[in-house]
């Protein structure tokens, strides 16, 4: 069978529950679930209970992280009118800044009309380190125009429409100063996959788009510099409920699926390894660590359950699908942290990738 040494991943875009939603995950079980995936390090969202928008705040998650991550990471700051005037004081003890410019899971926002909020945070950020936009439709606009205005660059997450494709296509092609990353979930479903995964499984932030929109996203592969998950644990209760919340789980299923798009021919391993390792660490300017790796079967059918995840989502929007190609074992700075799916790895390996971290 043919075992390949890989780079090992990184995931920009990773929800992780802690603090103030540790049923649907922490940071131990959010971090195994990702090693199992090939992930070694990931960057975890601020749209907690509470939010991240402050030391206080920042504390209780660099805290649980450094109590219980398996793999290393960074956090987020959350982007807020109420933050200006300290955010880019917090700046090196976080990954970058992230601004939700709609509305998704949790409260933490900028309205829709707040322009000075964000062009004060594209101001004041320092200019080197990454700004983070959820950003959808004419929000994509708005983020890229206030970032060149403030000389800086933004990364748009999640893009999902052939339209903010197209936009983000036609920026770079002026050489503005913007990067964006896709998911697997708009990558691999699309509306038609809604019915048959049910209206509170289906239900993600931005949406589940059309066929067309999918297509767009794989024709302009050239434009798009990661594939993040946005991993977003909740319970299947939660997701089954009359209210559910938007997102799914994804650091166990990103790569296989992205694999099995190499061995379908949509791809080459190297755009896969350019979007999932290069591309992520050079823009989050993270160092490759030493003696760090993965091994994988690239051959390896195997399909996702479940009730098999180490997500306390314990579910996944690709069950039954059959992959191709599988992670057989993880070595994080020279320890093999997880092989043949077992963990080897002590609650609170992982290390804050932040310039200054405080525990
Ligand atoms: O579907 C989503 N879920 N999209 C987001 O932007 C947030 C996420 C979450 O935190 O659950
Ligand atoms: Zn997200």
């Amino acid at each position: 069978m043919p075992r390949l040494r890989l780079p090992s991943l990184i995931d920009v875009h990773v929800h992780l529950r802690e603090p103030g939603g540790e049923h649907k995950e922490d940071f131990e079980s959010g971090t195994r679930a990702a090693l199992a995936g090939g992930i070694t390090a990931l960057l975890a969202m601020p749209n907690t209970q509470p939010p991240l928008i402050d030391s206080a705040s920042l504390a209780l998650a660099e805290r649980a992280a450094a109590l219980r991550a398996c793999c290393d990471y960074g956090i987020y700051l959350g982007a807020c009118a109420e933050n200006i005037a300290f955010a880019a004081d917090l700046a090196p003890r976080t990954c970058g800044l992230k601004c939700y410019l709609n509305d998704t899971f949790g409260t933490l926002r900028i309205d829709a009309d707040d322009l000075h909020t964000v062009r004060e945070h594209f101001e004041r950020f320092p200019k080197d380190r990454p700004i983070v936009c959820h950003a959808e439709g004419q929000m994509v606009a708005s983020a890229i125009l206030c970032a060149h205005l403030a000389n800086r660059s933004v990364h748009i997450a999640h893009v999902s429409r052939a339209d903010e494709i197209a936009l983000i296509r036609a920026a770079k092609e002026r050489g503005i100063a913007v990067t964006c990353e896709v998911c697997p979930q708009h990558l691999f479903l699309s509306l038609a996959d809604a019915p048959r995964l049910g209206k509170g499984r289906s239900e993600v932030r931005p949406r589940l788009a059309t066929p067309a929109d999918q297509a767009a996203l794989w024709a302009n592969m050239a434009y798009i510099d990661c594939i993040a998950t946005d991993h977003a644990p909740h319970l299947l209760s939660e997701k089954d409920s009359a209210t559910p919340p938007p997102g799914f789980p994804g650091v166990e299923t990103s790569f296989a699926l992205m694999l099995t798009a190499v061995h379908d021919g949509r791809l080459t391993l190297d755009d896969v390894l350019a979007r999932m390792a290069y591309n992520p660490r050079r823009l989050f300017g993270i160092r490759d660590p030493e003696q760090t790796w993965i091994e994988v079967d690239t051959d390896a059918l195997w399909q996702p359950r479940g009730a098999h995840m180490h997500s306390r989502a314990a579910w996944t929007p690709f069950e039954g699908w059959t992959l191709r190609g599988r992670v057989e074992s993880v070595t994080l700075r020279g320890v093999t942290v997880y092989e043949g799916g077992r963990f080897r790895v002590q609650a609170g390996f992982g290390r804050n990738l932040a310039p200054i971290h405080q525990t």
